[in-house]
């Protein structure tokens, strides 16, 4: 019998991400991830050319395995949908070759997938989805958003950062504390161990008036810290923790304004930062207290993978708003 998936291919950055999803039962059926971190820690950051070589090791073995995992043929696939951007240009490429190859010959349609679609849409995958319309707080190393969700392909940018991304200020400062990458998780490690409130970091533009952000300052008054004379490497936890909870008050106070500003009740966290557990606790606690709800991707799905790319290819598919490459000439979209 034959099954009617949508495969979907993420190769924007350092992870290999493979999905599939069923488009008769609405569901994810299988996916899997390769995560390159192990190899780039040890230069301190993503290097792109090595990022770009294992994406092709990995990248064909990794869609034989998802397939398999499904008890799926490759004459089950109806589509195949691939990040096309923002993202490492060689990592891009990748991912749209053997997707539109792949397309080609199995003779189903390629649909060229924003990334941050894929990281927006990712709370639908979750075992109890948030109904549209949403506010979505989009928190990954690359950018800072927030966004009015309507429906399927109906976003509208609130604000955005005007220089660093959440993720990216964690990684920049874990990198000043002396942690290695991605400075995130092992800054939010640090951070357990601290209090916060020893050290008084700044909440950049908290008072702005509008919906945009502000990162790279704070930093700066990290490295500021660091640098006075009485300061010791044991106080690098409660550094740590203050810095956590700075970016987590502004990223609080900005998604309640949205809430207000738009009139909606439901938002929905995304990408890497939103796997940060005290910015988790505090979205709640402010969301909740005003009679709105948050809803979280499942941890899996908050970092790079393709499930997330194979549901908003499906997704589009069905609501009819899917773009299809159909001259055979693709192009990718770095930034
Ligand atoms: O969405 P993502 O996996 O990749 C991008 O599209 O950027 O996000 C990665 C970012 C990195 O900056 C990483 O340091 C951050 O998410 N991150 C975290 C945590 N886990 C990952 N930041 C804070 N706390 C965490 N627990
Ligand atoms: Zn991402």
């Amino acid at each position: 019998s034959t099954q009617h998936l949508v495969l979907g291919i993420e190769t924007s950055c350092d992870e290999t991400g493979i999905g599939l999803y069923d488009l008769t039962a609405h569901r994810l059926v299988s996916h899997r991830v390769f995560s390159q971190i192990d190899m780039h820690a040890a230069y301190g950051g993503v290097v792109p050319e090595l990022a770009s070589r294992d994406h092709v090791r990995r990248i064909v073995p990794l869609i034989r395995e998802t397939v398999a995992a499904a008890n799926a043929g490759l004459q089950d696939l109806k589509a195949i949908g691939y990040t096309t951007g923002p993202g490492l240009a060689g990592a891009l490429l990748v991912g749209a070759s053997v997707a539109e190859a792949l397309a080609l010959a199995l003779g189903v349609p390629a649909i060229p997938v924003h990334h941050l679609e894929g990281h927006l849409l990712s709370p639908l995958l979750a075992s109890e989805p948030p109904r549209f319309p949403f506010v979505a707080l989009l928190v990954s190393g690359g950018h800072t958003q927030l966004m009015s969700v309507t429906g399927v392909g109906k976003y509208k940018l609130l604000g955005e950062s005007v220089d660093d991304a959440a993720g990216e200020a964690f990684d920049k400062t874990g990198k000043l504390l002396g942690l290695g990458y991605p400075g995130g998780p092992a800054m939010a490690k640090l951070a357990a161990q601290g209090e916060a409130g020893k050290f008084k970091l700044p909440r950049p533009m908290l008072r702005s008036g509008d919906l945009q952000f502000s990162f790279s300052g704070l930093k700066t008054a990290v490295l500021t810290a660091t640098q006075q004379p009485d300061y010791t490497t044991e106080q690098s936890a409660d550094l740590a923790a203050e810095f956590q909870e700075a970016v987590t008050d502004v990223l609080c106070a900005k998604a309640l304004s949205a809430l207000k500003q738009t009139g909606l009740k439901r938002l929905v966290v995304a990408g890497g930062v939103g796997a940060n557990k005290r910015l988790r606790e505090q979205l709640v606690a402010a969301v909740t207290r005003r009679g709105g709800r948050v809803y979280f991707p499942e941890l899996e799905f908050c970092s790079d993978n393709g499930a997330m790319i194979a549901l908003a290819t499906a997704m589009r598919l069905e609501a009819g708003v899917a773009e299809q490459t159909t001259d055979g000439a693709f192009a990718i979209r770095p930034r």
